[in-house]
């Protein structure tokens, strides 16, 4: 997987000598005065008291992995004492992170601060959707917001450093942590990376309310064999490039200041240990001057892969390999400091990881004030403050898609209807918060019966049918058992057949997605399968809310129930949300950012497939790739969502057919709103690179608007194409555009509804 060397040399002389051209000279003042005080530093460090800066502990309370061999408050606390920790994770709340830092400050040699990193995944106490949520709003301006409000709340709370946003492509919904992604498209996916990145940093890292981003887990995490938690990543040259590898570029670009590297190995080399990733890609080709941390423990983890022997040789083979900081390892710290001493590593490797992480201590302004970010009387003012919870009420609106609506059956009508509410998720106050809410006070949704008892005209009645688990889940505690009770369906059944419609809440617990918490089947958990069809058989006038974090297979459901909402894990605001669009105060507009099968056995299953030899069944043999026992088309697939208006799509138009290689390729569509309400419409546009020398997906999006308009309302929207998206990764990692023929699709979803061609020319 090598880059050829002269490219290399070439676009890295391009790349410093640009950046240096576009530096004001207030910037190049700013960064000059950065890395003198960092060389000043540097100067007075012992080789330990460096190695210390790249040693994170976690805190005393929250664990967010398994506590690791060696560790102890008491030596974490020597240890602090020392100016032998470079940061910390999971201390939060501004008087505890002002604990620390002060022993970090007022009683270390030197007083370097504490970098102080926390998993602020969707929100910090108020939470905003999962962030797969987030993503099937494809609102670029919303999801900036949910960042910026996190950060808010989070530096209010001591922390200064997000282990967010999580950019992993994943295509496989068995794997847990699609919950903490964008979904399966690359393009996409770089979009969100980005305003991501700018909603945690702002525009300037040393303001008091923004934080440092990581983008993770580089690399290749969402690849994991059978979707499998911690698994094994094959994955081929030009698919790393092509799918993986564009979010964590475009965060990147977009000014991330940190990155993490990942549990998984990539072709047979751990990521904590892969200088191809991290040294030739990130801090070679890509130019990043950030520092990366390690995974919890994952240099310890090298050991266990088989890769390294013990803890001496995984301290080595990470640092040479680009991995900056340690986290909870108890690997640098207990053998690299030997290693520059024995000669083994060069110091200045040691210098680089070091310069790395002090120079984001400086641009966060920690340096000037390390207690900036301990502010009490500010996190009682911005914890959960009324615009907290606003922006999260709005980003939890725009994540729903409306899956189904048979009948217009959805909205519902405002008063003198009946409504049956059913299922334990209707009325759960802490599984909506989902996954990854560590800061989180419990039970601090409001839940789907809350939020529509505030719709006064109807008559409500609520029975819960049956639980989803046996247990109450918790973060670090797996919970699958599934409960198997059905004494509750009679009740529910009794207030279904009164009931004119009847909603059910059904999914998964919050807890079921997320971390280590990958599953073989995709079905609806538990019971519940069975009281919905139950309570269909006494009423089919039902709406289906879905509350999980991966998409499911419902394919029953899709036949049978009239209305289905997809609504994921919405977090705080979760009933007021889902209530707002049952009633229809709030149109629908989410598209989904990850394919729905119908059946587990399609898995992984995703729009840009490759077209095989054999695509068609048109001579209907068995000759043709499929299964022999389902539809080969998705249940819904990525892009796809309603809305209670409807669009119509014409007249897509190229400027020309015929473009040379770098010229701009306009293309344009009229969109009418053909309904009799305001809607908001995600238009789509994909192409397919009919030839290339490594073949190409059937479709890629490579474009997107949301667009508002009013009832009747027409608008035409233009898109243009160019190099950056019209060529692709070959087998060498070489990004390359070649002339040939492409199809240009546009529409509501990746199930496109007008097509037109071109060509490009030499
Ligand atoms: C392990 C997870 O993989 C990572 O995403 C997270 O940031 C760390 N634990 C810290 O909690």
């Amino acid at each position: 997987m090598n880059l050829k060397k002269s490219q290399l040399i070439f676009t890295l002389m391009l790349i410093a000598f640009m950046s240096c051209q576009a530096q004001k000279p207030k910037q190049m003042n700013t960064k000059n005065t950065i890395e003198q005080k960092i060389d000043t530093l540097l100067k007075q460090m012992t080789v330990e008291e460096k190695v210390g800066q790249m040693n994170q502990y976690n805190g005393f309370w929250d664990v967010t992995g398994p506590a690791p061999e060696g560790g102890s408050a008491e030596k974490k606390y020597a240890h602090l004492r020392k100016g032998w920790v470079g940061s910390m994770l999971n201390v939060r709340g501004a008087k505890a992170v002002r604990a620390v830092q002060k022993i970090a400050v007022e009683e270390t040699r030197l007083g370097i601060p504490l970098i102080i990193g926390f998993d602020v995944i969707h929100g910090y106490k108020t939470l905003s959707p999962i962030p797969l949520a987030e993503a099937a709003s494809w609102d670029l301006e919303a999801i900036k917001k949910s960042a910026q409000a996190a950060a808010a709340e989070a530096s209010a709370s001591g922390i200064n450093w997000t282990f967010g946003p999580m950019v992993d492509i994943s295509r496989d919904a068995r794997w847990g942590r699609v919950m903490e992604g964008a979904g399966e498209d690359p393009f996409l996916g770089s979009k969100i990376a980005e305003v991501r990145v700018k909603g945690f940093q702002g525009d300037d890292l040393s303001a008091v309310n923004t934080i440092a981003a990581c983008a993770k887990h580089f690399a290749g995490y969402g690849f994991s064999e059978a979707g499998k938690e911690y698994n094994t990543v094959d994955i081929g040259t030009s698919t790393l490039h092509n799918m993986v590898l564009p979010p964590f570029k475009a965060a990147v670009d977009a000014g991330v200041r940190t990155l993490m590297n990942s549990f998984n190995e990539v072709n047979g080399i751990p990521a904590t240990g892969n200088a191809y990733l991290q040294r030739d890609i990130l801090k070679g080709l890509w130019r990043f001057d950030g520092f990366v941390v390690s995974d919890w423990a994952s240099l310890n983890e090298m050991i266990t892969w088989g890769y390294t022997k013990d803890k001496r040789e995984a301290a080595k083979i990470a640092v040479t390999a680009g991995s900056d900081m340690d986290m909870e390892g108890y690997v640098y710290i207990e053998a690299l400091a030997q290693l520059v001493k024995d000669g083994v590593v060069s110091e200045s490797i040691v210098d680089d990881a070091v310069r790395r992480i002090l120079r984001v201590k400086f641009e966060l302004g920690l340096f000037d004030d390390p207690y900036k970010y301990c502010d009490e009387t500010r996190e009682k003012e911005t914890i959960g403050n009324s615009k907290n919870h606003e922006a999260v009420l709005d980003m939890a609106k725009k994540s729903i898609v409306l899956l189904k609506n048979d009948n217009k059956l959805l909205p519902l009508k405002k008063e003198g209807q009946k409504i049956a509410l059913i299922g334990a998720l209707a009325h759960d106050k802490s599984s909506p918060l989902g996954s990854w809410r560590i800061a989180a006070e419990d039970d601090t949704a409001v839940s789907v019966l809350e939020g529509m008892q505030r719709y006064k005209g109807n008559t409500l009645t609520y029975a819960k049918g049956a639980d989803v688990t046996t247990e109450k889940a918790d973060f670090v505690q797996e919970v699958v058992i599934n409960t198997t009770d059905k004494s509750g369906f009679a009740e529910a059944l009794a207030i279904a057949e009164q009931s004119d419609v009847v909603v059910m809440v059904l999914g998964e617990h919050g807890f079921q997605t997320g971390e280590g918490r990958s599953r073989t089947n995709l079905l609806l958990p538990g019971v519940q399968q069975e009281l919905l069809e139950a309570v269909y058989k006494v009423n089919p006038n039902i709406v289906l809310v879905l509350n999980n974090g991966r998409p499911l297979a419902i394919n029953w459901a899709d036949e049978h129930i009239p209305a289905i909402v997809e609504a994921w894990h919405l977090g705080t605001e979760t009933g007021n949300a889902v209530a707002q669009i049952l009633y229809g105060d709030y149109n629908p507009s989410g598209k989904l950012p990850m394919t729905f099968p119908r059946n587990v056995g399609q898995v992984p299953i995703y729009y840009n497939y490759k077209n095989t030899g054999r695509p068609t069944n048109k001579d209907n043999n068995v000759f043709w790739s499929h299964y022999t026992d389902v539809e080969k088309t998705p249940l819904y697939p990525f892009g796809y969502g309603l809305s209670y208006t409807t669009f119509e799509y014409s007249n897509l138009e190229l400027n020309k057919n015929s473009f040379k290689i770098g010229e701009d390729v306009n293309v344009s569509v009229t969109l009418k709103n053909t309904g009799d309400l305001k809607g908001k419409e995600v238009v789509q546009l994909y192409i397919r690179d009919l030839f290339a020398s490594v073949t190409r997906p059937v479709k890629e999006l490579k474009g997107f608007e949301l667009v508002e308009l009013k009832a009747g309302e027409t608008k035409t929207i233009h898109f243009i194409l160019n190099k950056e998206n019209l060529g692709f990764y070959d087998n060498d990692g070489t990004y390359i555009v070649e002339p040939g023929d492409f199809k240009v699709f546009i529409g509501g979803s990746s199930v496109t509804t007008l097509e037109a061609d071109f060509s490009l020319i030499d």
